[in-house]
């Protein structure tokens, strides 16, 4: 799977050199690290987890020397400290790379793979990365005294990220693979929050009996911080889990979702705490999940990303003027932005190795075309704040948000995440079934 992506980056990069760096490790607070994960870029070409790596895909060499993986060395002190290191002899046969050096050597061997090469994609100026642009630029710099003996060596340096996120945005089988599992897994993890639910829970122990049905089936981390926003707390779109009180009455929001081999599954459902959805809830409930209902299913080839968003917001208008929520005509609220009020975000974004995935949007300044093989969010949702006195006092406070990840296809779109309950009557069923005794 890696080799065959590392081949197709090679064709698209014809007679350039590559060099994608591994995610920089980042200190928490004095010699305590924040957990590390790999860049999604190196791993999608490599497989490899550790830091202080780096990959250099030259095409231009000969067979046996065009996939070079630097990495730190073996260091029995470190290892008792650190874990495992894979080493320099192990890494061509466990990674498929051509040969492999001690990360320190990069410095004096990156001039040596310039050679040759009319480009370099290398993403300078990223945060944090600035001692990588140093390498980079002395690698340039010395590389470019061969040009006197009539030897090519760049003279462009291009950001590898267009080539590269073209080919992460249509999923490759491989990384379709493991979005199913993150799916399916972060399914068990909403489903259990949804039977766990009683007034009196915390938020944060919601989200600790989500979280752990999908670690303990196999999950290696959350694809983002899980948002667990009970009664007022589901309006705000950042939130995360804290220590309110889940009351009778509320409905709470759950936006969260698990990763499996470096894939995410980004998934909302909104449910009442004590089973039953009042008339309001139910209304605006009824009204969200019709608006998703609908754009996932107008989610098809030849279709644009911005389309999407453009029926939600149409499927919402005019269900909050019938609710009396908004007041006008539906054309003019679209116009006018008034329904922001409401709904403030967007509708979808791309899916995949991270949580909002790379990708572009648009192709020459319009809004590009779905296309089988890219994975979206479709996740409307109504917000009204506990504040607003445009409205009645009966729907204040009521937040509510539907997402699933939804997958382009030649013909009806796949919902990735279709298990996980969000009709009315299984949601209330399901809820409070299993309570969480603490
Ligand atoms: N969980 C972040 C998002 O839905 O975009
Ligand atoms: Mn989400
Ligand atoms: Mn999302």
């Amino acid at each position: 799977m890696y080799a065959e992506r590392r081949q197709r980056l090679s064709v698209r990069m014809r007679d350039a050199v590559a060099l994608v760096f591994a995610a920089p490790e980042t200190i928490r607070n004095n010699d305590v690290h924040h957990d590390y994960r790999q860049d999604s870029d190196l791993f999608f070409l490599t497989g490899f987890e550790e830091p202080e790596s780096a990959l250099i895909i030259a095409p231009h060499r000969d067979e046996g020397d065009r996939v070079i993986l630097f990495l730190r060395i073996r260091d029995a002190e470190r290892e008792i400290w650190d874990g495992h290191r894979l080493g320099v002899e192990a890494a061509p046969t466990a990674l498929g790379v051509d040969k492999a050096f001690p990360i320190d050597e990069l410095p004096e061997r990156l001039p040596g793979y310039l050679h040759g090469a009319t480009r370099l994609y290398y993403g300078l100026g990223r945060d944090g990365r600035e001692a990588h642009d140093q390498t980079v630029l002395r690698g340039l710099k010395a590389a470019r005294h061969m040009r006197k003996k009539g030897i090519d060596t760049p003279g462009d340096v291009l950001d590898p990220q267009p080539l590269l996120h073209e080919l992460r945005l249509i999923k490759d089988p491989g990384a379709l693979d493991a979005m199913r599992k993150a799916a399916a897994l972060t399914g068990m993890g909403h489903r259990r929050a949804m039977a766990a639910t009683r007034a009196g829970l915390r938020e944060t122990q919601l989200q600790a009996a989500m979280e752990y049905e999908w670690l303990v089936r196999g999950a290696q981390r959350n694809a983002y911080t899980s948002i667990v926003g009970s009664g007022p707390n589901a309006c705000v779109l950042h939130y995360r889990a804290g220590s309110r009180v889940l009351e009778d009455g509320d409905l709470v929001l759950i936006d969260a979702g698990c990763e499996v081999d470096y894939h995410a599954a980004d998934v909302t459902r909104t449910w009442p705490v004590n089973g039953k959805f009042n008339d309001q809830q139910r209304a605006l409930y009824a009204l969200v999940l019709e608006a998703q209902k609908r754009a996932i299913d107008h989610c098809r080839p030849g279709r644009t990303f911005e389309s999407v968003h453009d029926l939600t917001v149409k499927v919402l208008v005019e269900g909050l003027v019938e609710l009396g929520l908004l007041e006008g005509e539906v054309d003019t609220l679209i116009e006018q932005e008034t329904f922001k009020r409401f709904y403030m975000h967007r509708t979808s974004h791309w899916l995949g190795m991270d949580v909002h995935d790379v990708g572009s949007y648009y192709l020459r300044g319009t809004s590009r075309s779905l296309e089988p093989g890219m994975v979206l969010t479709v996740e409307p949702g109504i917000y009204v704040s506990p504040d607003d006195e445009t409205v009645g006092p009966e729907w204040r406070g009521i937040g509510i948000r539907i997402e699933d990840d939804v997958r382009v296809t030649a013909d009806a779109p796949e919902v990735l995440t279709a298990e996980i309950p969000k009709e009315i009557a299984d949601v209330e069923a399901l809820v409070g079934s299993a309570p969480l005794e603490i």
